[in-house]
């Protein structure tokens, strides 16, 4: 097995990548009613940014990726974190049957899928999450705000600048993220007979400095596709030039969350 998170990557996910806030866990909390008897999967973890945080409200937490780099990371930053009660497991979405023969039908309180579902085939995994979820339990399609280079902000029109000069096209958005893209994984948890889906929003305001940007924008590439050294050091170089100098860098950040009750129904 084996992704484009591999590698340097998955190093500039660990270090750079943004978590989520606390907002959002209060809300998955109280949806979901996690208690401390509960287990919740996070499908597609990477290096916990979900699984993390969610293991202080619940019994355990099960991340779930097929990149073991991002695994590993994931492993440390529950070590630094203190959250024992983590499990790291090598897989995709066409592996969660397994996690049902492995700790029962029912026995899941949500299944978290951050960023990741566009890896995906949403279609098959929504039905074979069903049988997992316990009573008043369900799905969380989670997205962490737009891509750095596509905000309507000075900053954010620079880099995009320098990154369609560099690469010699404009950069799009990154999947997942968009509203057509959360109403067509809403849509689809309904029609595999999921209940009272909605979405939530969670904004916040974050300060970044040049070296997050840069390293939260080298994270968003593949292993293939971040360049090598000089030129990533090149690169790097020219985004601090083209940055507006002496400005604050503050994005805007919407994190977003399609939520979806088994068909029990809320508790
Ligand atoms: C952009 S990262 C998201 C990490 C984290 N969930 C977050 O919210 O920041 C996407 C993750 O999905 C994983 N992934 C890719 N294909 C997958 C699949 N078919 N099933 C499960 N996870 C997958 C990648 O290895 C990577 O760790």
């Amino acid at each position: 097995m084996g992704t484009g998170f591999s590698g340097e990557v998955a190093e500039y996910y660990a270090k750079y990548r943004r978590g989520y806030p606390s907002e959002l866990f209060d809300a998955l909390q109280a949806e979901f009613g996690w208690t401390k008897d509960d287990v919740v999967l996070d499908l597609g973890c990477g290096t916990g940014q979900l699984a993390v945080p969610a293991a202080a409200r619940v019994r355990a937490v099960i991340g779930m990726d097929p990149e073991p780099d991002m695994l590993r990371h994931a492993g440390e930053t529950a070590a630094q974190a203190g959250a024992g009660n983590t499990v790291w497991v090598l897989g995709s979405d066409a592996d969660v049957s397994e996690i049902g023969a492995q700790i029962g039908v029912g026995s899941l309180a949500s299944v978290l899928v951050g960023q990741a579902l566009h890896w995906m085939r949403h279609e098959l995994l929504f039905p074979r999450l069903l049988p997992l979820l316990r009573p008043g339990g369900g799905v969380a399609v989670v997205a962490n705000g737009t891509p750095l280079w596509m905000h309507d902000s000075d900053w954010s029109h620079a880099l995009r600048d320098c990154l369609e000069a560099y690469f010699g096209s404009r950069p799009g958005p990154t999947g997942g993220g968009s509203p057509q893209d959360r109403a067509r994984y809403a849509r689809a948890l309904e029609t595999a007979g999921y209940r009272d889906v909605r979405e939530i929003t969670v904004r916040r305001t974050d300060e970044l400095t040049v070296d997050q940007l840069v390293g939260a924008l080298f994270s968003t590439f593949s292993a293939e596709s971040l360049p090598p050294e000089p030129q990533r050091t090149e690169l790097a170089q020219r985004i601090r030039w083209s940055l507006p100098s002496g400005k604050p860098l503050i994005e805007d950040v919407e994190v977003t969350a399609v939520l979806a009750h088994a068909p029990s129904g809320p508790r």
